[in-house]
């Protein structure tokens, strides 16, 4: 049974390259070996994360997720059986938003995951990856 986990969260502290390499160390090794594929974004103190893979491995990473103390407030927005992947090609894309992200700052001066519906920053995520951002 194939589904897809996406949550929201607030970073414990700030966003740096190397509490982003740590956690994209230990996606990438677990995600791969696990059939598991998404994309995680990042960026204005939050994190925004697409999980896809089998139900009981991906309840048991987000019940890990959940614990991690490198971020808070984790809101599950939505979670869903599905018959395909959407991210296949990531083990777990990055796209990383910096402060000054024109993206962010011009387009949603006002980006606040909390108060958007799960379509909205579902197309927000697919804008983000289609306009060339995610690497991996
Ligand atoms: C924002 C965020 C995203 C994460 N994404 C993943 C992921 O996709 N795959 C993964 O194995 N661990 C991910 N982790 C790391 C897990 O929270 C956790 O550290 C890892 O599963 C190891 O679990 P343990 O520390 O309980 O041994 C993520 C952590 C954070 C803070």
């Amino acid at each position: 049974m194939l589904v897809r986990a996406f949550y929201i969260s607030r970073s414990a502290g700030p966003q740096t390259s190397v509490v982003t390499g740590s956690i994209l160390k230990t996606a990438m090794g677990f995600n791969r070996v696990n059939q598991i594929t998404g994309v995680l974004c990042q960026g204005d103190g939050f994190f925004l994360q697409m999980l896809e893979g089998e139900r009981s491995i991906i309840n048991q990473l987000y019940g890990r997720i959940v614990r991690d103390s490198r971020h808070k407030d984790v809101e599950l927005v939505k979670y869903e059986e599905i018959t395909q992947r959407k991210y296949s090609q990531w083990s777990m894309a990055l796209i990383d938003l910096s402060d000054t992200d024109p993206m962010v700052v011009m387009q949603h001066p006002e980006f606040d995951p909390y108060s958007a519906s799960s379509e909205t920053l579902e197309q927000q995520i697919d804008e983000w990856i289609s306009s060339g951002k995610p690497i991996q």
